[in-house]
Protein backbone atom coordinates (compact mmCIF):
# COMPACT_ATOMS: atom_id res chain seq x y z
CA UNK A 1 0.00 0.00 0.00
CA UNK A 2 0.93 3.83 -1.02
CA UNK A 3 2.14 5.97 2.39
CA UNK A 4 -0.75 7.87 1.48
CA UNK A 5 -3.35 5.11 1.77
CA UNK A 6 -1.97 4.55 5.25
CA UNK A 7 -2.56 7.93 6.44
CA UNK A 8 -6.34 7.78 4.52
CA UNK A 9 -6.63 5.13 6.88
CA UNK A 10 -5.42 6.19 9.98
CA UNK A 11 -7.41 9.57 9.43
CA UNK A 12 -10.31 7.52 8.77
CA UNK A 13 -9.65 5.39 11.90
CA UNK A 14 -9.58 8.70 13.77
CA UNK A 15 -12.66 10.70 12.39
CA UNK A 16 -14.91 6.98 13.03
CA UNK A 17 -13.73 6.82 16.97
CA UNK A 18 -13.78 10.50 17.63
CA UNK A 19 -17.97 10.49 16.17
CA UNK A 20 -18.28 7.36 18.21
CA UNK A 21 -17.10 9.44 21.10
CA UNK A 22 -19.76 12.41 20.02
CA UNK A 23 -22.52 9.83 19.35
CA UNK A 24 -22.81 8.69 22.59
CA UNK A 25 -21.51 11.48 24.85
CA UNK A 26 -19.85 9.83 28.36
CA UNK A 27 -22.19 9.64 31.41
CA UNK A 28 -25.24 11.22 29.30
CA UNK A 29 -27.57 8.05 30.86
CA UNK A 30 -27.36 8.43 34.13
CA UNK A 31 -30.05 5.86 35.74
CA UNK A 32 -29.77 3.16 38.41
CA UNK A 33 -31.96 0.68 39.61
CA UNK A 34 -31.80 -0.31 43.26
CA UNK A 35 -33.48 -3.15 43.27
CA UNK A 36 -31.21 -4.88 40.53
CA UNK A 37 -28.28 -3.06 42.48
CA UNK A 38 -29.10 -4.94 45.61
CA UNK A 39 -30.19 -8.31 43.50
CA UNK A 40 -26.68 -9.12 43.08
CA UNK A 41 -26.70 -9.53 46.93
CA UNK A 42 -28.30 -12.31 48.32
CA UNK A 43 -27.28 -11.48 52.04
CA UNK A 44 -29.85 -8.14 51.13
CA UNK A 45 -32.50 -9.97 49.92
CA UNK A 46 -35.03 -9.16 53.13
CA UNK A 47 -34.06 -5.69 52.43
CA UNK A 48 -34.18 -5.70 48.82
CA UNK A 49 -37.94 -7.13 49.19
CA UNK A 50 -39.06 -4.50 51.29
CA UNK A 51 -38.10 -1.67 49.84
CA UNK A 52 -40.19 -2.99 46.91
CA UNK A 53 -42.57 -3.40 49.10
CA UNK A 54 -42.90 -0.30 50.86
CA UNK A 55 -42.50 1.27 47.55
CA UNK A 56 -39.25 3.31 48.72
CA UNK A 57 -37.11 1.87 45.98
CA UNK A 58 -39.16 4.11 43.12
CA UNK A 59 -38.71 6.87 45.44
CA UNK A 60 -34.92 5.90 45.45
CA UNK A 61 -34.44 4.89 41.56
CA UNK A 62 -36.62 8.31 41.34
CA UNK A 63 -33.55 10.54 43.22
CA UNK A 64 -30.73 12.09 41.87
CA UNK A 65 -28.10 11.75 44.53
CA UNK A 66 -28.51 9.03 47.15
CA UNK A 67 -27.02 7.06 49.94
CA UNK A 68 -28.62 4.19 50.88
CA UNK A 69 -27.93 2.28 54.01
CA UNK A 70 -29.05 -1.44 54.09
CA UNK A 71 -28.97 -4.34 56.42
CA UNK A 72 -28.15 -8.04 56.32
CA UNK A 73 -30.56 -10.62 56.00
CA UNK A 74 -30.28 -11.33 59.99
CA UNK A 75 -30.35 -7.93 60.74
CA UNK A 76 -34.16 -7.15 59.09
CA UNK A 77 -35.23 -9.31 62.08
CA UNK A 78 -35.42 -6.23 63.91
CA UNK A 79 -38.39 -5.16 61.89
CA UNK A 80 -40.62 -8.16 61.72
CA UNK A 81 -42.89 -6.54 64.26
CA UNK A 82 -43.76 -3.72 62.03
CA UNK A 83 -46.61 -2.81 60.03
CA UNK A 84 -45.73 -2.02 56.90
CA UNK A 85 -46.47 1.85 56.95
CA UNK A 86 -44.18 1.77 60.07
CA UNK A 87 -41.39 -0.40 58.28
CA UNK A 88 -41.69 2.36 55.04
CA UNK A 89 -40.94 4.92 58.00
CA UNK A 90 -37.81 2.81 59.71
CA UNK A 91 -36.27 1.69 56.01
CA UNK A 92 -36.87 5.81 54.89
CA UNK A 93 -34.12 6.85 57.50
CA UNK A 94 -31.98 4.49 55.87
CA UNK A 95 -31.90 6.29 52.72
CA UNK A 96 -30.08 9.40 52.80
CA UNK A 97 -30.70 12.52 50.70
CA UNK A 98 -26.67 13.24 49.37
CA UNK A 99 -24.23 11.19 48.05
CA UNK A 100 -21.81 9.50 50.94
CA UNK A 101 -19.06 7.16 49.35
CA UNK A 102 -16.92 5.20 51.44
CA UNK A 103 -14.10 7.72 50.90
CA UNK A 104 -16.51 10.99 51.59
CA UNK A 105 -17.45 9.56 54.64
CA UNK A 106 -13.69 8.64 56.08
CA UNK A 107 -12.40 12.17 54.49
CA UNK A 108 -15.69 13.66 56.80
CA UNK A 109 -14.12 17.86 58.08
CA UNK A 110 -14.21 17.28 61.83
CA UNK A 111 -15.03 13.80 61.58
CA UNK A 112 -19.46 14.36 61.84
CA UNK A 113 -21.95 15.52 59.72
CA UNK A 114 -25.60 15.05 59.41
CA UNK A 115 -27.66 13.88 56.66
CA UNK A 116 -31.15 14.66 56.03
CA UNK A 117 -32.85 11.06 55.23
CA UNK A 118 -35.83 10.31 53.12
CA UNK A 119 -37.80 9.87 55.93
CA UNK A 120 -37.24 14.11 56.95
CA UNK A 121 -37.61 14.62 52.99
CA UNK A 122 -41.15 13.32 52.81
CA UNK A 123 -42.16 15.24 55.93
CA UNK A 124 -43.34 12.05 57.76
CA UNK A 125 -40.82 12.99 60.61
CA UNK A 126 -41.56 15.72 62.83
CA UNK A 127 -38.48 17.97 64.45
CA UNK A 128 -35.06 16.88 63.92
CA UNK A 129 -35.60 12.83 63.55
CA UNK A 130 -35.34 12.47 60.39
CA UNK A 131 -31.73 13.74 60.50
CA UNK A 132 -28.76 10.93 60.50
CA UNK A 133 -25.66 11.91 62.15
CA UNK A 134 -22.69 10.33 61.08
CA UNK A 135 -19.43 10.35 62.80
CA UNK A 136 -15.77 8.91 61.76
CA UNK A 137 -14.05 8.13 64.65
CA UNK A 138 -10.12 7.42 64.49
CA UNK A 139 -9.46 4.50 63.36
CA UNK A 140 -11.64 3.96 60.77
CA UNK A 141 -14.98 3.12 62.50
CA UNK A 142 -17.96 5.17 60.90
CA UNK A 143 -21.40 5.23 63.23
CA UNK A 144 -24.79 6.40 61.58
CA UNK A 145 -27.28 7.23 64.62
CA UNK A 146 -30.88 8.94 64.04
CA UNK A 147 -30.80 12.61 65.65
CA UNK A 148 -33.55 11.85 68.34
CA UNK A 149 -32.02 8.77 69.24
CA UNK A 150 -30.52 8.97 73.48
CA UNK A 151 -27.63 8.06 74.73
CA UNK A 152 -28.17 4.65 75.83
CA UNK A 153 -29.17 3.79 71.58
CA UNK A 154 -26.45 2.20 69.51
CA UNK A 155 -25.01 3.51 66.67
CA UNK A 156 -25.29 1.55 63.21
CA UNK A 157 -21.73 0.95 62.13
CA UNK A 158 -20.41 0.89 59.00
CA UNK A 159 -19.53 -2.14 57.13
CA UNK A 160 -18.92 -1.86 54.01
CA UNK A 161 -19.51 -0.65 50.64
CA UNK A 162 -21.59 -2.39 48.52
CA UNK A 163 -21.98 -0.21 45.42
CA UNK A 164 -21.19 3.40 44.51
CA UNK A 165 -22.32 5.44 41.66
CA UNK A 166 -20.93 8.67 42.24
CA UNK A 167 -22.54 11.25 42.41
CA UNK A 168 -26.00 9.25 41.86
CA UNK A 169 -26.04 6.21 44.07
CA UNK A 170 -23.86 4.87 46.90
CA UNK A 171 -25.24 1.36 48.67
CA UNK A 172 -23.38 0.72 52.14
CA UNK A 173 -23.93 -1.82 54.82
CA UNK A 174 -24.29 -1.07 58.11
CA UNK A 175 -24.54 -3.17 61.31
CA UNK A 176 -28.18 -2.99 62.50
CA UNK A 177 -31.19 -1.10 61.65
CA UNK A 178 -30.95 2.90 62.84
CA UNK A 179 -33.65 3.40 66.02
CA UNK A 180 -36.09 6.22 66.19
CA UNK A 181 -38.83 6.11 68.15
CA UNK A 182 -40.64 8.50 66.03
CA UNK A 183 -40.21 6.45 62.60
CA UNK A 184 -40.80 3.54 64.51
CA UNK A 185 -44.00 4.63 66.22
CA UNK A 186 -47.27 3.00 64.50
CA UNK A 187 -48.82 4.71 61.41
CA UNK A 188 -52.54 5.11 61.49
CA UNK A 189 -54.01 3.04 58.79
CA UNK A 190 -55.45 5.06 55.71
CA UNK A 191 -58.61 6.20 55.29
CA UNK A 192 -61.60 4.14 53.61
CA UNK A 193 -61.73 4.87 50.19
CA UNK A 194 -64.88 4.46 47.95
CA UNK A 195 -62.80 4.92 44.58
CA UNK A 196 -65.88 5.27 42.51
CA UNK A 197 -67.37 7.97 45.23
CA UNK A 198 -64.32 9.70 44.88
CA UNK A 199 -63.90 9.76 40.92
CA UNK A 200 -68.02 10.52 41.14
CA UNK A 201 -67.55 13.57 43.22
CA UNK A 202 -65.90 16.17 40.50
CA UNK A 203 -65.36 16.10 37.14
CA UNK A 204 -65.20 12.05 36.54
CA UNK A 205 -68.69 11.11 37.12
CA UNK A 206 -68.93 9.06 33.17
CA UNK A 207 -65.52 7.71 34.24
CA UNK A 208 -66.23 6.27 37.50
CA UNK A 209 -69.34 5.02 35.51
CA UNK A 210 -67.47 2.84 33.46
CA UNK A 211 -65.13 1.71 36.56
CA UNK A 212 -68.15 0.37 38.04
CA UNK A 213 -69.70 -1.86 35.24
CA UNK A 214 -66.27 -3.38 35.40
CA UNK A 215 -65.51 -5.71 37.65
CA UNK A 216 -62.44 -6.54 36.43
CA UNK A 217 -60.85 -2.87 36.51
CA UNK A 218 -62.88 -2.40 39.60
CA UNK A 219 -61.11 -4.74 41.98
CA UNK A 220 -57.86 -4.17 40.00
CA UNK A 221 -57.64 -0.22 41.38
CA UNK A 222 -59.54 -0.92 44.59
CA UNK A 223 -56.80 -3.73 45.62
CA UNK A 224 -53.80 -1.47 44.13
CA UNK A 225 -55.01 1.69 45.64
CA UNK A 226 -53.71 1.26 49.29
CA UNK A 227 -50.19 0.11 47.99
CA UNK A 228 -49.30 3.41 45.79
CA UNK A 229 -51.94 3.88 42.70
CA UNK A 230 -52.11 7.05 40.76
CA UNK A 231 -55.34 7.42 38.52
CA UNK A 232 -55.71 9.94 35.25
CA UNK A 233 -59.76 10.14 34.97
CA UNK A 234 -61.19 11.92 31.91
CA UNK A 235 -63.58 14.33 32.79
CA UNK A 236 -67.08 13.89 31.44
CA UNK A 237 -66.56 15.53 28.22
CA UNK A 238 -64.03 13.48 27.29
CA UNK A 239 -65.59 10.16 28.15
CA UNK A 240 -68.60 11.79 25.96
CA UNK A 241 -66.36 12.47 23.14
CA UNK A 242 -64.22 9.06 23.31
CA UNK A 243 -68.17 7.14 23.19
CA UNK A 244 -68.43 6.28 19.54
CA UNK A 245 -64.81 4.37 19.63
CA UNK A 246 -65.56 2.70 23.17
CA UNK A 247 -68.43 1.20 22.08
CA UNK A 248 -66.40 -0.16 19.47
CA UNK A 249 -63.63 -2.28 21.48
CA UNK A 250 -63.95 -5.14 22.28
CA UNK A 251 -64.69 -6.06 26.18
CA UNK A 252 -61.01 -7.40 26.64
CA UNK A 253 -59.92 -3.89 25.19
CA UNK A 254 -62.20 -1.89 27.66
CA UNK A 255 -60.89 -3.06 30.88
CA UNK A 256 -57.26 -2.74 28.90
CA UNK A 257 -58.32 0.90 28.03
CA UNK A 258 -59.46 1.70 31.76
CA UNK A 259 -56.66 -0.03 33.28
CA UNK A 260 -54.59 2.08 30.91
CA UNK A 261 -55.50 5.19 33.06
CA UNK A 262 -54.07 3.87 36.43
CA UNK A 263 -50.71 3.55 37.48
CA UNK A 264 -49.73 1.57 39.94
CA UNK A 265 -47.27 3.85 41.97
CA UNK A 266 -48.14 7.34 43.28
CA UNK A 267 -47.13 10.14 41.97
CA UNK A 268 -48.12 13.90 44.24
CA UNK A 269 -48.49 16.82 41.77
CA UNK A 270 -44.53 17.84 42.24
CA UNK A 271 -43.65 14.81 41.73
CA UNK A 272 -45.63 14.61 38.18
CA UNK A 273 -43.99 18.36 37.66
CA UNK A 274 -40.41 17.44 38.21
CA UNK A 275 -40.03 14.09 36.52
CA UNK A 276 -40.27 13.54 33.20
CA UNK A 277 -40.60 10.02 31.69
CA UNK A 278 -42.29 6.91 30.76
CA UNK A 279 -44.87 5.26 33.55
CA UNK A 280 -46.19 1.40 33.17
CA UNK A 281 -49.61 1.23 34.06
CA UNK A 282 -51.85 -1.15 35.66
CA UNK A 283 -52.85 -2.32 31.79
CA UNK A 284 -48.93 -3.15 31.39
CA UNK A 285 -49.07 -5.83 34.47
CA UNK A 286 -52.23 -7.55 33.39
CA UNK A 287 -51.25 -7.57 29.44
CA UNK A 288 -47.94 -8.86 30.41
CA UNK A 289 -47.37 -8.97 26.36
CA UNK A 290 -47.56 -5.70 25.47
CA UNK A 291 -46.64 -2.03 26.29
CA UNK A 292 -49.79 -0.03 27.23
CA UNK A 293 -47.27 3.10 28.85
CA UNK A 294 -47.28 6.79 28.28
CA UNK A 295 -45.24 9.55 28.69
CA UNK A 296 -45.45 11.87 31.45
CA UNK A 297 -44.26 15.48 30.11
CA UNK A 298 -44.22 19.23 31.71
CA UNK A 299 -45.13 21.77 30.19
CA UNK A 300 -44.35 24.88 32.50
CA UNK A 301 -46.93 24.56 34.84
CA UNK A 302 -48.55 22.05 32.96
CA UNK A 303 -48.28 18.27 33.11
CA UNK A 304 -49.26 16.20 30.00
CA UNK A 305 -49.89 12.69 29.05
CA UNK A 306 -48.58 11.10 25.68
CA UNK A 307 -49.44 8.41 24.37
CA UNK A 308 -48.76 8.41 20.50
CA UNK A 309 -52.10 8.75 19.70
CA UNK A 310 -53.13 11.46 21.97
CA UNK A 311 -51.91 14.02 24.36
CA UNK A 312 -54.16 14.29 27.20
CA UNK A 313 -53.95 17.29 30.21
CA UNK A 314 -54.38 17.32 33.36
CA UNK A 315 -56.94 20.02 34.29
CA UNK A 316 -57.44 19.08 38.39
CA UNK A 317 -57.18 17.24 41.16
CA UNK A 318 -59.89 15.31 41.83
CA UNK A 319 -57.83 13.63 45.52
CA UNK A 320 -54.09 13.92 46.71
CA UNK A 321 -53.56 11.64 50.37
CA UNK A 322 -50.41 9.34 49.55
CA UNK A 323 -50.94 6.86 48.66
CA UNK A 324 -53.45 7.41 46.31
CA UNK A 325 -53.68 10.14 43.81
CA UNK A 326 -56.67 11.04 41.03
CA UNK A 327 -55.83 13.76 38.64
CA UNK A 328 -58.50 14.98 35.90
CA UNK A 329 -57.27 14.97 32.32
CA UNK A 330 -58.78 16.52 29.52
CA UNK A 331 -58.67 13.81 27.31
CA UNK A 332 -59.37 10.26 27.06
CA UNK A 333 -55.97 7.89 27.10
CA UNK A 334 -55.77 6.01 23.78
CA UNK A 335 -53.08 3.38 23.72
CA UNK A 336 -50.36 2.74 20.67
CA UNK A 337 -51.65 -0.72 21.36
CA UNK A 338 -55.52 -0.17 20.20
CA UNK A 339 -55.51 2.96 17.99
CA UNK A 340 -53.61 3.86 15.26
CA UNK A 341 -50.20 6.06 16.25
CA UNK A 342 -50.40 9.87 15.06
CA UNK A 343 -47.30 10.31 13.47
CA UNK A 344 -45.65 13.87 15.55
CA UNK A 345 -43.89 16.17 13.04
CA UNK A 346 -40.65 15.02 12.73
CA UNK A 347 -39.55 14.72 16.61
CA UNK A 348 -35.70 16.31 17.88
CA UNK A 349 -33.35 13.63 18.70
CA UNK A 350 -33.60 13.60 22.50
CA UNK A 351 -31.19 11.21 25.21
CA UNK A 352 -32.87 8.63 26.74
CA UNK A 353 -34.54 9.65 29.66
CA UNK A 354 -35.24 7.94 32.58
CA UNK A 355 -38.34 8.89 35.04
CA UNK A 356 -36.57 11.08 38.04
CA UNK A 357 -33.95 11.61 35.99
CA UNK A 358 -33.62 15.48 34.73
CA UNK A 359 -31.26 17.33 32.42
CA UNK A 360 -29.35 19.42 35.49
CA UNK A 361 -27.59 16.29 36.99
CA UNK A 362 -25.61 16.00 34.30
CA UNK A 363 -22.99 18.23 34.60
CA UNK A 364 -21.95 16.89 38.09
CA UNK A 365 -21.49 12.91 36.88
CA UNK A 366 -18.88 13.97 33.77
CA UNK A 367 -16.60 16.36 36.05
CA UNK A 368 -13.35 14.72 37.04
CA UNK A 369 -12.89 16.42 40.51
CA UNK A 370 -13.67 13.16 41.75
CA UNK A 371 -12.61 13.80 45.92
CA UNK A 372 -14.27 10.50 46.37
CA UNK A 373 -12.86 6.62 46.99
CA UNK A 374 -11.09 3.98 44.14
CA UNK A 375 -14.45 2.38 44.67
CA UNK A 376 -16.48 5.46 43.06
CA UNK A 377 -14.02 5.49 40.45
CA UNK A 378 -14.04 1.50 39.54
CA UNK A 379 -17.56 1.36 39.65
CA UNK A 380 -18.02 4.70 36.79
CA UNK A 381 -14.84 4.68 35.15
CA UNK A 382 -14.55 1.81 33.12
CA UNK A 383 -17.12 2.75 29.97
CA UNK A 384 -15.04 6.22 29.57
CA UNK A 385 -11.70 4.40 30.11
CA UNK A 386 -12.85 1.62 27.42
CA UNK A 387 -13.60 4.04 24.69
CA UNK A 388 -10.34 5.55 25.02
CA UNK A 389 -9.12 2.36 25.08
CA UNK A 390 -10.62 1.53 22.03
CA UNK A 391 -9.66 4.95 20.29
CA UNK A 392 -5.88 3.71 21.75
CA UNK A 393 -6.09 0.45 19.88
CA UNK A 394 -7.23 1.68 16.64
CA UNK A 395 -4.46 4.65 16.08
CA UNK A 396 -2.38 2.36 17.10
CA UNK A 397 -3.20 -0.28 14.26
CA UNK A 398 -3.17 2.50 12.11
CA UNK A 399 0.19 3.68 13.07
CA UNK A 400 0.98 0.39 12.80
CA UNK A 401 0.55 0.29 9.26
CA UNK A 402 2.97 2.87 8.47
CA UNK A 403 5.30 1.48 9.51
C1 LIG B 1 -35.51 -2.67 38.49
O1 LIG B 1 -34.97 -3.96 38.48
C2 LIG B 1 -35.92 -4.97 38.83
C3 LIG B 1 -35.16 -6.29 38.96
O2 LIG B 1 -34.25 -6.45 37.93
C4 LIG B 1 -37.02 -5.00 37.78
O3 LIG B 1 -37.97 -5.98 38.12
C5 LIG B 1 -37.69 -3.63 37.74
O4 LIG B 1 -38.65 -3.59 36.72
C6 LIG B 1 -36.66 -2.55 37.49
N1 LIG B 1 -37.31 -1.27 37.62
C7 LIG B 1 -37.21 -0.31 36.69
C8 LIG B 1 -37.90 0.96 36.99
O5 LIG B 1 -36.56 -0.47 35.67
C1 LIG C 1 -26.24 14.70 66.47
O1 LIG C 1 -25.36 15.77 66.20
C2 LIG C 1 -25.75 16.99 66.81
C3 LIG C 1 -24.80 18.08 66.32
O2 LIG C 1 -23.48 17.64 66.30
C4 LIG C 1 -25.71 16.83 68.32
O3 LIG C 1 -26.13 18.02 68.94
C5 LIG C 1 -26.66 15.70 68.72
O4 LIG C 1 -26.57 15.44 70.09
C6 LIG C 1 -26.33 14.43 67.96
N1 LIG C 1 -27.34 13.44 68.26
C7 LIG C 1 -27.07 12.18 68.53
C8 LIG C 1 -28.22 11.30 68.83
O5 LIG C 1 -25.93 11.76 68.53
C1 LIG D 1 -61.97 -2.59 48.33
O1 LIG D 1 -60.80 -2.79 49.08
C2 LIG D 1 -60.98 -2.68 50.47
C3 LIG D 1 -59.61 -2.80 51.11
O2 LIG D 1 -58.85 -1.69 50.74
C4 LIG D 1 -61.92 -3.76 50.96
O3 LIG D 1 -62.11 -3.63 52.35
C5 LIG D 1 -63.23 -3.60 50.23
O4 LIG D 1 -64.07 -4.67 50.58
C6 LIG D 1 -63.01 -3.60 48.72
N1 LIG D 1 -64.27 -3.27 48.11
C7 LIG D 1 -64.88 -4.08 47.27
C8 LIG D 1 -66.21 -3.64 46.81
O5 LIG D 1 -64.35 -5.12 46.87
C1 LIG E 1 -66.85 1.30 14.68
O1 LIG E 1 -66.64 0.10 13.92
C2 LIG E 1 -67.27 0.13 12.65
C3 LIG E 1 -67.10 -1.22 12.02
O2 LIG E 1 -65.77 -1.67 12.08
C4 LIG E 1 -66.69 1.27 11.81
O3 LIG E 1 -67.31 1.33 10.58
C5 LIG E 1 -66.87 2.58 12.55
O4 LIG E 1 -66.23 3.63 11.84
C6 LIG E 1 -66.29 2.51 13.95
N1 LIG E 1 -66.63 3.71 14.67
C7 LIG E 1 -65.70 4.44 15.30
C8 LIG E 1 -66.16 5.64 15.98
O5 LIG E 1 -64.51 4.11 15.34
Amino acid sequence: MARSQHYILLAVAVAAMALALLASPVAAEKSFNITKILAAHPEFSKFNAMLSKTRLANDINRRQTITVLAVDNAAMAGLDQYSLPTVRHILSLHVLVDYYGAKKLRGLSNGATASASMFQATGAAGGMSGYVNITSHKGGKIDFVSQDADDTTTPSRYVKSIKELPYDIAVLQVSSVLSSSEAEAPVPPPAPVDLVELLSKKYCKSFAELVAGNADVFQALNETKDNGLTLFCPVDAAVAAFAPKYKNLTAKAKTAILLYHAVPDYFSVQLLKSNNGMVSTLATTSYVKKDYSFDVKNDDEDVTLATKVVTSTITATVGDSEPLAVYAVSKFLQPKELFKVVQAPAPAPEPSKKKGKTGDADDESSSDDSDDSTADKGAAAPAVFGRWATVAATVGAALALLA
